[in-house]
């Protein structure tokens, strides 16, 4: 049977054959792991390594890996720290500032680890996102000639003028149309606007305004649209919006090359779109991710979320305590809104039919059910 046919401009910025994107995946190393990387570059989209908690050796040998597995284009996903240089950059200075300044987070934490009898698991590592981890990150990007580079958080501006000399497509998340027009301003080639629909870290406008008005406002850069993006009606709501592709995260998560342990996957097929909650509790920042027992108890806590890394490093804790006590209905379970459509774990070709298919047939439908002329 032929392939069908679904193509932008997007497929020939990356030379690929359908507009839809993997998103980068950080969470811990787990969501986007090289299996699923190339299955979904081989299936004819763009797969995105999620980078940002990878140490620099893993960052390398995992792109090594995706290139063993696919000879189709791909990228890689690091989170730029914008504003870290009041931190340590290391995990232990980190909790010692916690300790001498925040005294009431660090009990809000332990508190937890009584209430839910876990038996303390400290991360064992040394590292923070700091600016000195997130270059080391990028200069292994480089190295590798990664044919595109997505900026996740932060300012891409020191990676374009290095990443043009060799070629490399540089992309830039948005979650808000004043960041779309600075990632534009930056020089990136392509900026990925996600509405706080999507899961993981997201801003407050929804991707049917945020997508419309970043087209409008970032023009003749491309926009790709994210957030709340997981099936085919919403790949042609976006290409409608006037977005090049998609950056799909949560219906991937689901795949079953996904790292994430069955039973988070599960988790996440056994919510609704309600249960999928922006909280601060995991990282400070925004973050949206499956309700649960944790999220509560931050928000009754009344505590202030603190800025990045010191809430995160402080949580991290927690989350490496839950999940040696095999407690992932604790974990942060990041996904988004989209997650109250998706039914089962998949192989991500399987899901990428699907998304080709449903957006056919979505376009195919329109004309039918709505009348129009000029
Ligand atoms: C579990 C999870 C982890 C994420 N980690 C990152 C990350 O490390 N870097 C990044 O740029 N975006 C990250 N995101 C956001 C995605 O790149 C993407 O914008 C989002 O998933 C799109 O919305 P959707 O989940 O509704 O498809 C993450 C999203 C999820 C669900």
């Amino acid at each position: 049977m032929s392939r069908p046919v679904l193509r932008t401009e997007l497929c020939d910025i990356l030379n690929i054959e359908y507009p839809i994107m993997l998103a980068g995946m950080g969470v811990w190393g787990m969501g986007t792991p090289p299996e699923l990387v190339a299955a979904v570059s081989e299936a004819g989209g763009c797969g995105v390594l999620g980078g940002s908690a990878l140490s620099p050796e893993e960052v390398r040998r995992r792109i090594r890996r995706v290139r063993q597995l696919t000879d189709k284009p791909f990228g890689v996903d690091l989170l730029l720290p914008a504003s870290l240089a009041a931190a340590s950059a290391t995990r232990s200075g980190v909790r010692e500032e916690l300790r001498r300044d925040h005294p009431a987070h660090v009990a809000f934490m332990h508190e937890l680890l009584e209430r839910f009898d876990l038996p303390p698991a400290p991360v064992e590592n040394d590292i923070v996102n700091s600016d000195v981890y997130a270059e080391a990150q990028i200069q292994v990007v480089l190295e590798e000639e990664v044919p595109i580079f997505a900026a996740g958080l932060g300012d891409p501006a020191r990676v374009i003028p290095r990443a043009r000399k060799q070629g490399m497509l540089v992309i830039g998340l948005a979650g808000t149309v004043r960041n779309a027009e600075r990632n534009r301003d930056a020089g990136v080639d392509i900026v990925v606007c996600q509405g706080t629909e999507g899961g993981g870290h997201t801003g407050p406008i929804a991707t049917l305004p945020l997508v419309a008005q970043a087209v409008d406002a970032v023009a003749p850069v491309p926009v790709v649209a994210a957030g709340g993006i997981v099936g085919g009606r919403g790949i042609a709501a976006a290409l409608t919006l006037g977005a090049i592709g998609v950056w799909v995260g949560t219906a991937f998560l689901v795949s079953e090359e996904c790292a994430l342990p069955n039973v988070v996957k599960d988790d996440i097929l056994a919510g609704a779109a309600s249960d999928f909650r922006v909280s601060q509790a995991w990282t400070g920042k925004t973050l949206r991710a499956k309700r649960n027992q944790v999220t509560d108890a931050w928000a009754q806590s009344g505590l202030e979320p603190l800025p990045s890394p010191h809430q995160r490093v402080l949580m991290e804790d927690f989350l490496s305590a839950a999940q040696l006590a095999d407690r992932w209905d604790l974990y942060m379970n990041a996904a988004g809104q989209g997650a109250g459509s998706l039914t089962e774990r998949r192989p991500a070709a399987d899901i990428m039919a699907d998304l080709v298919a449903g957006t056919v047939q979505a376009l195919s439908e329109t004309p039918r059910r709505v009348q129009f002329a000029p």
